[in-house]
């Protein structure tokens, strides 16, 4: 499991190992807009503040994943298990 911060409220989630970070959003009633739920569409595409992301998606270009300022939440998550990601 690994943790999402909210930037905008200072709330932290948890996102379980079976879960999405779209999937722990929503069960706080945070809705981020999913469509494909593989990485391929963009359609969930989410500005990052900080984190160290594994990238899971085949949406980014290599360069945008070196950057880390975005993330597809629908598949893509914390690159160590216990880290945080900051949205
Ligand atoms: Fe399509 Fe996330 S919903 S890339």
């Amino acid at each position: 499991a690994f943790q999402v911060k909210i930037a905008g409220t200072g709330q932290v989630l948890d996102v379980a190992p079976n879960q999405s970070i779209s999937d722990a959003l929503e069960e706080n009633a945070i809705f981020v807009p999913v469509s494909c739920e593989e990485g391929v569409c963009g359609t969930c595409l989410t500005n990052v503040i900080s984190g160290e992301i594994e990238h899971r998606d085949v949406f980014l270009s290599k360069k945008e994943r070196e950057e880390g300022k975005q993330i597809l939440t629908c598949c893509s998550r914390a690159k160590n298990a216990g880290g945080l990601i900051e949205l």
